[in-house]
């Protein structure tokens, strides 16, 4: 048993890229992505994607006038290249597995049951009048009907954009808005952890007088819900029962968009970042073969949400263009015990894994009974990702999870680059893993690290902001309605770079640790978060005249918001505020970015020129000290503060409170 696993560990480094292997392992199949860049991504394009209409300009791109292009004159389907194209080998193997809430309540979709879903789904959207092009919204939990409105849009050309079942309804209304989306596409509700969460209602409130959205297509989780509530509601399972499952699918430039996904900055509104067809596809496709050496028929477990990128990328589009089994997974880590991950592992032979360190985190506590009654041997990868990954998780993972065989894949990458981007597997054999540190780039990658004043950072044991020098085919093309805006946050920070907005350590051996982010955005259970969307939803309340946001570490969260609110003059001060302060919160953004404080102050240090000086407020609330004499040293040099005073006066009232 010991030989045959070690064996296939020995086969599963070898394996980088069949295209390449006659250049060998991943040092050398690197240098060549790099050296020969579009070439590189040339073959892969022709290997890994089936084509409508075949491409000849490669790479058109350049981030100095912000212009990134990628195979532009070919023509594809996504959902061809995820579905139909695997009818010929695999229609009755299972493409979707889903895990609902309650255990043992699973179903199968076979790729020939997902090819007729789809088909009919597309032909739903088509009798309500949605066209290429045309965004359609979709609030739906991780489910087999959530996938198909994503490839049902893909199918037509539509484009989705998929919004958290966790937001709030404002935090929907205006996504529904700003992408301008006539169509919504929803569930009844989902179950999380034994509870029902009516989804419905959200949406009724999200598109109340809101004359924009003509048509809500509602599916069915709950049958004793009350789903048709207004007018523009269709019954969706109805819908899908009587269409036909005949429909052509549009072949898409491969520069037309696929779809639009919002996601904090550390300023303004959220930002609507429009994915390609094809360079999208091309680099999902890859990095889920390569990173997580995934095979067609594997049973792939990312157990990310369709709302956020991951499950974009490593839910649905990576593991179907691969031929591979996606399992949806509805319900959460710890229920109905911990052990619901590894018997989700078990149960279905998984044979990749892919969560977030705040459930990893949240899960460690735990007798490791809860992993060790279940067999896990079926695993050959398991990756974490959206914050950076503590040893004693990563320790966890590997030696207690993995039983010190499988290989962890620590994936570092953002909602803008599409897919992985560091990340320490592929590897050549032997490489040596160091917990905590994403370290290698993805192939065609290339990473460098700037300084504030715009140089480029040379030798090893260096840090500084990171940032990517090449375009890559996965990265998002633009912000929806705001293409100034992707160029000023993204490529005109330096010069002719892609700006992370995350620090880096590149160590001794040239390797990446990721250090953080270097702006405003926190990430809140792997849920990005901009602190100033937090500001502005606080001083919308008529009490607060000025509020202040800051991320301070939390065990189990990664980071939380904390915020400092001043009350308008005659407001009494009363712990009421607070907790309307959090109820408003939740209401227009989402439960998750509830501060897990809110202290009530009479002055925030601001230099002289008015700026907040967070960095000592995140000191302060991060603090657990009784005087104020013991952090005063931490706090560095606050005379040059517009009113220094206010500083003791912030930590007596973070005491007293
Ligand atoms: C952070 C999630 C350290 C980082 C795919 C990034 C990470 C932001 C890691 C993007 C990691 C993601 N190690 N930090 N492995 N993965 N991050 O857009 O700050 O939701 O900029 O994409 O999460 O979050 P997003």
């Amino acid at each position: 048993m010991r030989t045959r696993q070690l064996q296939s560990l020995l086969r599963n480094t070898k394996r980088n890229l069949v295209e390449f292997k006659e250049l060998g392992g991943y040092s050398e199949i690197y240098k060549y992505s790099i050296e020969n860049n579009t070439e590189f991504w040339e073959k892969l394009a022709r290997s890994r994607l089936d084509w409508k209409e075949d491409f000849t300009q490669v790479s058109n791109s350049c981030f100095k006038n912000g212009s990134i292009s990628w195979f532009a004159d070919g023509k594809l389907n996504v959902f061809d290249n995820c579905v139909t194209r695997h009818l010929p080998d695999r229609a009755d193997q299972p493409a979707l597995i889903y895990e609902k809430d309650e255990p043992g309540t699973e179903e199968f979709v076979s790729y020939a049951q997902l090819h007729s879903l789809v088909n009919r789904f597309a032909n739903v959207l088509k009798s309500k009048g949605v066209k290429k092009g045309d965004r359609v919204a979709i609030y739906y939990p991780v489910s087999p009907l959530g996938v198909a409105a994503m490839l049902a849009c893909a199918k037509i050309g539509a484009v989705h954009s998929v919004v958290f079942a966790g937001f709030s309804a404002d935090a929907l209304r205006q996504r529904i808005i700003d992408a301008d989306c006539r169509v919504v596409i929803c569930a009844d509700g989902t179950y999380r952890g034994g509870r029902y969460i009516n989804l419905k209602s959200v949406v009724d409130q999200a598109i109340e007088n809101l004359d924009l959205v003509e048509t809500v297509l509602v599916g069915t989780r709950n049958p004793e819900a009350q789903k048709l509530t207004t007018g523009k509601d269709v019954d969706l399972d109805q819908a899908l029962e009587s269409a036909s499952d005949n429909c052509e699918s549009e072949p898409m430039n491969a520069e037309d968009p696929l779809f639009l996904l919002y996601t904090s900055g550390s300023t303004g509104k959220p930002k609507g970042l429009v994915h390609s067809q094809a360079g999208y596809l091309l680099y999902a496709a890859v990095t889920t073969s390569a990173v997580f050496d995934c095979q067609p028929g594997d049973r792939f477990g990312c157990v990310a949400d369709i709302g956020w990128i991951t499950g974009h990328t490593y839910t649905v589009y990576g593991p179907l263009v691969n031929g591979a089994v996606s399992l949806l997974f509805e319900s959460v880590p710890s229920y109905p015990d911990p052990g619901r991950y590894w018997a989700t592992v078990e149960k279905y032979n998984l044979t990749q894994f892919y969560g977030a360190p705040t459930a990893y985190r949240s899960l460690l506590r735990h007798s490791n009974e809860f992993i060790e009654k279940y067999d896990r041997s079926s695993l050959k990868r398991i990756g974490s990702v959206g914050e950076p990954i503590n040893t004693e998780a990563w320790e966890w993972l590997h030696h207690t999870v993995g039983s010190s065989k499988v290989r962890i894949a620590d994936t570092w990458w953002q909602t803008e680059t599409g897919g992985n981007m560091i990340t320490p597997v592929p590897c050549d054999e032997g490489a040596a893993f160091k917990p905590g540190s994403a370290q290698r780039p993805f192939y065609g990658i290339e990473p460098v690290l700037k300084s504030a004043d715009g140089k480029t950072v040379e030798g090893n044991s260096v840090d500084g902001a990171l940032c990517i020098a090449k375009p890559w085919p996965g990265i998002a093309r633009t912000i929806h309605g705001d293409h100034e805006r992707f160029r000023n946050v993204y490529l005109n920070v330096f010069d002719d770079v892609y700006t992370t907005g995350d620090g880096a350590h590149r160590d001794v051996d040239g390797e990446y640790t990721i250090t953080g982010r270097m702006d405003d955005v926190i990430n809140v259970s792997g849920h990005r978060l901009g602190t100033a969307e937090v500001e502005d939803c606080l001083a919308q309340l008529e009490f607060i005249s000025e509020a202040a946001v800051v991320g301070i570490p939390e065990e189990t969260k990664g980071e939380v918001p904390y915020a400092f609110i001043i009350l308008k003059e005659g407001v009494i001060d009363s712990s009421e505020h607070k907790l309307l302060a959090s109820q408003h919160v939740a209401k227009v953004i989402a439960k998750f970015a509830v501060p897990q404080d809110t202290i009530i102050v009479d002055g925030l240090p601001k230099t002289r020129s008015g700026k907040i000086m967070r960095r000592i407020l995140r000191k302060l609330a991060a603090s657990s000290v009784q005087t104020f004499a013991e952090i005063a040293p931490e706090l560095g040099d606050i005379s040059t503060l517009a009113e220094p005073e206010v500083v003791e006066e912030i930590f007596l009232k973070k005491c007293q409170s």
